[in-house]
């Protein structure tokens, strides 16, 4: 039924819908039952140590033999701003205080880049992809990957950043738009520039020759056939995956999901110092005055963290970081299995609609 089959052939797929990593999100359990449909199932591992990161990736190859896709964030190491950190601590404090959460965290990074030692453990485990938010590794890294036979997925969100991905080694390129939950995932100086899903895709398809796939807004067939529509050989979908039974988030932010549009969600820098987009919350709303005055990703992650998770424990939204793209008011309740079987008949009768002329 697909019109373009570049993606599944690289990714040794059945139906080219990729599930979005999710640090914090993305399950085993999901990740396998996506897998299990013929999809590409992934993990947001970004936030692991190797060590969890091979008990994460043992828990679903348990689960599964398909394929999978590990995820890491490939960031810039942080400045140390003592200003910044400071003016970070004192705009914390009052709600540190609230919470009664007592002494806040050192102002250093919990979370590093992807290196060598985690490459290692990735190769030992043998995923199908290997894929990354804000770049890719070194370039002795990204070889000694390609070696091993992995295939290399990252997003890009401008042409340049594609042009960069695709002359680095990247196998397929995510145009990641506006519109998407989570963490946008630019990194080119610069380039933080709001292009929507609709406008990126072809753009990027025009720009590549690896496969592109369209990422930020999509969450039923019609966003899926629209895509194939713009040129992508296929989708990442991560939002539409928070409210599965087998979502890693914390029930209050399922809840607030379950009723919201994309004109209650926003990018925000106020949790983890990079901009993402999530529903807007009280802590969103309280920090917008400081959004160009936090420290550096990822150490705004380490002081927003006991609030973060303490909110979602209580089954208070103040505090969490209740990450969301747009297309949320096309969230329901499911388990993986039905929504990528709905997404993929939905896509199909689209596709019919259309005459297969895509
Ligand atoms: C809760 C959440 C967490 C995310 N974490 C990651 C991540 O760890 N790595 C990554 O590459 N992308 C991450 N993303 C972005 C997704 O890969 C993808 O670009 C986005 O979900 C697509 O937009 P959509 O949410 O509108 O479907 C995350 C998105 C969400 C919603």
């Amino acid at each position: 039924m697909w019109p373009d089959d570049r993606l599944a052939n690289l990714l040794g797929i059945e139906h080219p819908i990729i599930q979005a990593p999710m640090a914090g999100a993305s399950t085993p359990e999901m990740a396998a039952a996506v897998a299990n449909s013929g999809c590409l199932g992934s993990l947001g591992c970004a936030l692991m140590s190797p060590e969890q990161y091979q008990q994460t990736f043992n828990a679903t190859r348990a689960l599964t033999n398909g394929a999978l896709n590990m995820n890491f964030f490939c960031h810039a190491e942080p400045g140390d701003d003592e200003d910044r950190n400071k003016r970070a601590v004192a705009s914390l404090q009052p709600f540190y205080d609230e919470l009664d959460l007592g002494e806040m965290p050192d102002a250093k990074p919990v979370h590093f880049p992807f290196d060598m030692e985690m490459a290692e453990a990735v190769i030992a485990t043998n995923p199908a992809v290997v894929s990354f938010h804000f770049g890719l590794p070194d370039a002795d890294i990204v070889e000694r990957l390609k070696e091993t036979g992995l295939t290399i997925l990252s997003s890009a969100t401008t042409a340049a950043e594609a042009r960069d991905l695709a002359a680095r080694g990247c196998d397929a390129i995510i145009a990641q738009g506006w519109e998407a939950g989570g963490h946008h995932g630019y990194y080119l100086e610069g380039n933080d520039a709001a292009v929507g899903t609709m406008a990126l895709v072809p753009q990027l398809v025009d720009e590549v020759d690896v496969p592109v796939i369209a990422a930020g807004g999509i969450a039923d067939g019609r966003g899926i056939a629209a895509s194939f529509a713009l040129g992508a050989a296929g989708v990442q979908i991560g939002t539409a995956f928070l409210t599965t039974r087998e979502t890693g988030i914390p029930p209050v932010h399922q809840e607030v999901l379950l009723k919201s549009q994309g004109s209650d969600t926003a990018t925000t820098r106020a949790f983890s110092g990079r901009p993402a987009r999530g529903v807007i919350n009280r802590y969103i709303r309280e920090m917008m005055a400081e959004e160009m005055n936090l420290p550096d990703f990822p150490i705004m992650n380490t002081l927003s963290g006991p609030l973060r998770k303490t909110s979602g424990a209580a089954g208070s939204p103040d505090f969490v970081a209740m990450w969301s793209g747009q297309a949320v008011g096309l969230n329901r309740q499911s388990d993986v299995t039905s929504l990528v079987k709905r997404l993929i008949s939905e896509t199909e009768i689209v596709f019919r609609k259309l005459g297969n002329e895509i």
